[in-house]
C-alpha cells in the first residue's frame, strides 16, 4: 500500500510506505524538519499528525490503515 503523506504549511505531498520514518520520507521530500538526538528524547523533531497527537518523526513511522497522511510541520523558531 502507499501512503499520500502530505506535509503541512508546505503542501509538499509524497508517497510513502507504511513503516518508513516520517524523518526519512520528509528528507526524500525536501522537507525540513529540525533534528537532535535521533532517539526520540530531545523532540526536537516534532510534528504533528492529523489526529492531533504529537509525534518525534525521528523514531515514528507512517501508519498503516489509510492511504493518505497529514503531518503538520511546527515552524519553532528556537529550533
Ligand atoms: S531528534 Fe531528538 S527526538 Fe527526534
Amino acid at each position: 500500500m502507499i501512503v499520500k503523506v502530505r506535509f503541512i504549511p508546505n503542501e509538499i505531498i509524497v508517497e510513502a510506505k507504511p513503516g518508513e520514518l516520517i524523518l526519512d520520507v520528509a528528507q526524500r521530500a525536501g522537507v525540513f524538519i529540525p533534528t537532535g538526538c535521533l532517539m526520540g528524547s530531545c523532540h526536537a523533531c516534532e510534528v504533528e499528525l492529523e489526529n492531533g497527537s504529537p509525534v518525534c518523526s525521528c523514531v515514528n513511522v507512517i501508519p498503516a490503515g489509510s492511504d493518505h497522511l497529514k503531518i503538520y510541520i511546527y515552524s519553532d523558531p528556537i529550533w
